[in-house]
């Protein structure tokens, strides 16, 4: 079919997120202190949010862990890229007891919540996880990482697939009353079936995009740049990417979505909640700036203050599932 002269203009067929600004929103089952996050691997286990305006967070996702402690990927474990950045740290971490031990009593004295990045070489793993984590002060939620494309096993292998992707979900699911949200590879050939597949197997909320798998050569040497050999790009250069990832996640499913990919400014924010998105993930801009995430919000705020809205849109049909029309009437959220 032959787009019409200057694109397809139709409604995205999406429902953006009306944020509250008054307070908290609540996403998958996660209160949320504003519609911005930290992305999981760019904010360690929260020791540098004093760097930044943590009245900004909306809340936190923790760096990757597995049941025990890990060592990651051999240096060089960072690569600069036009408009990103490469890496392959290999979900270095101090594993499940550290974190329980060391880290979840200070989360529990923030003012915003904190998520716990899940990974595994094996389904069991990734159960066992949720289990040890259930009900300790603390963690807020649980994001299941189905998507990491730094570790020989596990990691984004499950996300390819929508077998796989539901079997790590319910998995997680049966052994824990934590909210469950599952962060999806770009890797794959059909991301609308993986975000369905995930939901239908007890998903609260799915995160889009992780990192494309990348790989940078020295000239002089012929060698990889990265130890890993390869690594997970992110930063602008994936926005429309990603964008493009997350507007398909959210159209194919009822459960919010979590955008995620090259946000440095409220106006990149504003593309994934127009997207579809119930709220974003910001990682690599905070490289540059610890403060990105203060002024994503601000900027977000001034032109919420202003009237901007996500477009709340009707469904067109695109989309496999429909979800009611919402509208913004004097701030509010009308169905
Ligand atoms: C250094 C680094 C480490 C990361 N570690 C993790 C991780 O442990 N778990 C995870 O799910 N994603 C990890 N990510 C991916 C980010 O959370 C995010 O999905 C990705 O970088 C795209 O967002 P961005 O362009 O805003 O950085 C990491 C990214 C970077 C740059």
């Amino acid at each position: 079919m032959t787009a019409p002269p200057g694109g397809d203009r139709r409604p995205l067929g999406v429902v953006g997120p009306a944020p509250d600004w008054g307070g908290p929103l609540e996403v998958g089952g996660v209160r949320l202190a504003t519609p911005v996050m930290a992305a999981s691997g760019t904010f360690g286990f929260g020791t540098e949010v004093p760097l930044c305006d943590r009245r900004a967070l909306g809340g936190m996702v923790c760096k990757g862990i597995f049941l025990e402690p890990r060592g990651g990927a051999p240096p060089p474990r960072i690569v600069e890229t036009p408009s990103g950045m490469l890496n392959a740290i290999g979900l270095q971490g101090p594993g499940v007891e550290a974190v329980i031990r060391d880290y979840a009593p200070l989360w529990a004295t923030w003012p915003f919540p904190v998520l716990v990045n899940l990974n595994g070489e094996t389904v069991e793993e990734y159960a066992e996880l949720a289990a040890r984590l259930d009900g300790v002060p603390g963690v807020s939620g649980l994001e299941v990482n189905i998507s990491c494309p730094n570790v020989h096993r596990g990691g984004m292998l499950f996300g390819h697939d929508p077998e796989p992707a539901a079997a790590v979900t319910a998995a997680v699911r049966a052994r824990t009353r934590l909210p469950v949200w599952v962060k999806l590879t770009p890797a794959t050939g059909d991301i609308a079936a993986v975000a369905r597949a995930c939901e239908e197997a007890g998903a609260d909320a799915l995160c889009a995009v992780n990192a494309f798998v990348g790989m940078a050569l020295d000239v002089r040497t012929g060698q990889p740049r990265l130890g890993f050999r390869t690594g997970g790009l992110s930063g602008p250069a994936i926005r429309p990417l990603a964008v493009y990832l997350a507007h398909r996640v959210a159209q194919a499913v009822r459960i919010p979505v979590i955008g995620i990919g090259g946000i440095t400014c409220a106006e990149d924010a504003m593309e994934f909640l127009l997207a579809g998105c119930r709220a974003v993930q910001v990682g690599t801009a905070t490289f540059v700036d610890p403060n990105a995430i203060g002024k994503v919000v601000a900027g977000l705020r001034r032109r919420f203050s202003e009237g901007a809205r996500p477009a709340a849109e009707a469904p067109t049909g695109g989309g496999r599932r429909r979800r009611p029309v919402r509208a913004i009437a004097g701030g509010r959220v009308v169905e």
